[in-house]
């Protein structure tokens, strides 16, 4: 224990003890800070990732907007956000259409004074049908929620936005806007891909401006929209093994890389994509 290299190493580890135990402390004295003050919008958070985001972002200290189509589900994220003591409110929201949108905007308005961040999540998945079977019907209805309604969203929001001097967009895509997943409808791809593109583009166009605008591409996480299709035993194993991580996510794992672009830690992040995926894309 004498030498100069072992004292080094000895006042190594002090450092990092110490460097640890303060960081502990930090996080204590900033737990559930993330998004302090902070105001946002959350579509398609009725269910699946999207009510976990709000759970979330309202633990981490923002006033939360939740939207989707299904109003009891809504209400009972709401109930679950306001009993664990955070701020929550909801509209009914369908995201194709602009006047929703508008009654989004006032009513966040209204309650909170502001908007800081809008999480465009809300999406539609189809595996009912093959390429050859589907309608045009059911390409533009994919397109329009996955797709348009984020465009219109960010319309909606920016002006807002632009007034706080600086803020956060989060576009929900998909691995499925990165490679061609098996298990996706060709819709759901374009609709998807085109989520990544309209995100680099208004990233650009806002950079100035300080109001970062990034993509999150999940891979199979188990929500209802995964669930629901029916998820048989088999099916899991088979998804299991197509990724290198092994296994599917749970929603939380997803919430967290959008809490992060969402909060001031992603300060010199735009126009990026942040994948969640447990490597698939990686293959
Ligand atoms: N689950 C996955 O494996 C997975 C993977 C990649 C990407 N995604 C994307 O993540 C997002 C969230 O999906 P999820 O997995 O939590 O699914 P989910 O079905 O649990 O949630 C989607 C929500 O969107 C809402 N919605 C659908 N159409 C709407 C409309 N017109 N207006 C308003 N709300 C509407 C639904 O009511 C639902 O509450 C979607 O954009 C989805 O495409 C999901």
């Amino acid at each position: 224990m004498g030498t100069s290299y072992e004292k080094m190493l000895l006042l190594w580890r002090d450092q990092v003890t110490v460097s640890y135990i303060s960081l502990l402390n930090n996080k204590k004295l900033n737990i559930m800070t993330r998004l302090k003050d902070k105001v946002a919008i959350i579509t398609g958070a009725a269910s699946g990732m999207g009510a976990e985001e709000a759970k979330l972002f309202a633990a981490e200290g923002a006033s939360v907007i939740i939207t989707d189509i299904q109003e009891g589900k809504l209400k009972e994220v709401k109930a679950a956000i306001v009993a664990a003591g955070g701020r929550a409110d909801y509209v009914v929201h369908d995201v194709t259409s602009a006047a929703d949108w508008k009654k989004v905007a006032e009513k966040t308005i209204a309650l909170y004074g502001k908007i800081d961040i809008l999480v465009n999540n809300a999406g539609l998945a189809s595996y009912t049908s093959s390429f050859m079977d589907s309608t045009p019907e059911m390409y533009d209805k994919i397109l329009n929620i996955n797709l348009k309604a984020h465009f219109t969203g960010m319309q909606t929001a920016i002006p807002h936005i632009r007034k706080q001097g600086k803020g956060s967009i989060v576009n929900i895509s998909s691995i499925a806007g990165l490679v061609a997943a098996p298990f996706s409808h060709p819709a759901y791809s374009a609709s998807k891909g085109g989520v990544r593109l309209l995100t680099k583009a208004a990233a650009i166009d806002f950079a100035k401006e300080n109001i970062r605008i990034n993509s999150v591409h999940p891979g199979m996480i188990r929500t209802p929209m995964i669930t629901a299709a029916g998820l048989s035993p088999e099916a899991e194993q088979a998804v299991n093994a197509s990724v290198p991580m092994g296994r599917i996510a749970e929603p939380i794992e997803v919430a967290y890389a959008v809490l992060f672009l969402a909060s001031d830690e992603s300060s010199y992040i735009t126009g990026s994509e942040l994948v969640v995926d447990g490597g698939y894309t990686a293959q």
